[in-house]
């Protein structure tokens, strides 16, 4: 009895300054390897008759320590909040929150979205994991097109009906299968291709692609667009070119270069020494593509295109790897900040 008496006067008196010394009386008086937890111990060995006091007497002790232990997190509590508002210099300026900065590729979105608003395209948008009918079939793509096989095509879990789209083209008869003509509509997404990473090659990239459907759509439209297009992005010097070209879902097709704005058109690395650089594919939309999503092709006609967005920012900037765009290294996303 003397002892838990002691005890009692031991946590009453009891001060904590610092967060070591709330910590030495939790180990003291609190833990399960306490005094008092310890005082719980002896219990079997006190006789019969005294054990009904003792235990009244630990249980008090017990409930002391755990009231003072509160009262003493509540005093440091107080007293830490009061001596940094105290040592707090009110009158320094604010610490800056850094700014990030649009990726290269957001902004080369935007860009090509606005010049094509100027001319009437709206944006519309599907999904990345795609049918067969919207990234292939309904595109006119037969069914033992090389496209479709294992090497270039991430498909979902073994089905073969679902994969991860190829292209942006399937937005087109996502498009049309939901609007009439005219339709003046730009793409841009994600696309997923299986190829090894490389500086000129990933298999995630983004593309844009451009649909106009209408009556009397004719080639000259096509390449009024084109041009208007690479003047607003790349300036009125550059020069442009329609290479004939195949793709199942135009006919005909055509690639599209531009002069190279990296060597001026003189021959660098990454024209491959040609002074030309691929941009876009594209075409007149073929007849069974119209056909497939319920729009007669003796009524109308339209383009379609498909550009590559890193290859565009990769000119534009000068970049010369393709993985810096997935990277996330702040030194290359930094240079973008003023932009
Ligand atoms: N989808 C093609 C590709 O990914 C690009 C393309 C070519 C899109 C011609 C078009 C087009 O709309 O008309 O390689």
């Amino acid at each position: 009895m003397a002892d838990i008496n002691q005890l009692k006067q031991e946590i009453t008196s009891f001060k904590a300054q610092t967060q070591e010394q709330l910590e030495a009386f939790r180990i003291k008086y609190i833990s399960r390897k306490s005094v008092i937890g310890q005082l719980f111990g002896q219990m079997k060995d006190i006789p019969n008759e005294g054990k009904k006091a003792f235990g009244q007497q630990i249980n008090e002790l017990k409930n002391l320590a755990q009231e003072k232990f509160q009262e003493l997190i509540a005093q440091l509590d107080h007293q830490e909040t009061t001596q940094t508002a105290d040592s707090m210099d009110l009158t320094l300026p604010s610490a800056w929150a850094p700014i990030g900065s649009s990726h290269p590729i957001t902004l080369i979105r935007n860009e090509i979205i606005d010049i094509f608003a100027k001319i009437g395209f709206n944006v519309s948008e599907g999904p990345e994991i795609e049918d067969d009918w919207h990234n292939f079939t309904a595109l006119n793509f037969p069914p033992n097109h090389p496209a479709r096989e294992m090497q270039d095509t991430f498909f979902i879990e073994k089905d073969p009906d679902i994969a991860l789209r190829t292209h942006t083209s399937s937005v087109q008869i996502r498009v049309m299968e939901n609007e009439k003509p005219p339709i003046r509509t730009l793409s841009p997404g994600r696309v997923f291709r299986n190829e090894a990473i490389s500086a000129r090659a990933h298999c995630i990239f983004h593309q844009v692609e451009g649909l106009y459907v209408d009556t009397n759509v004719s080639f000259v439209d096509l390449k009024q667009t084109i041009y208007y297009f690479v003047k607003e992005m790349f300036g009125a010097d550059t020069k442009i070119r329609f290479r004939p070209s195949y793709f199942p879902f135009t006919e005909p097709s055509a690639e599209i270069d531009i002069s190279c704005n990296i060597c001026g058109g003189n021959g660098c690395n990454v024209c491959k020494y040609t002074g030309w650089v691929e941009i876009a594919g594209s075409g007149m939309v073929d007849p069974n593509v119209l056909k497939s999503v319920n729009i007669d092709p003796e009524k109308y006609t339209g383009f379609a295109f498909g550009m590559g967005m890193e290859r565009m920012a990769m000119l534009k900037w000068q970049i010369n790897d393709l993985r810096l765009f997935t990277e996330n290294d702040v030194r290359f996303l930094e240079q973008f900040k003023s932009l």
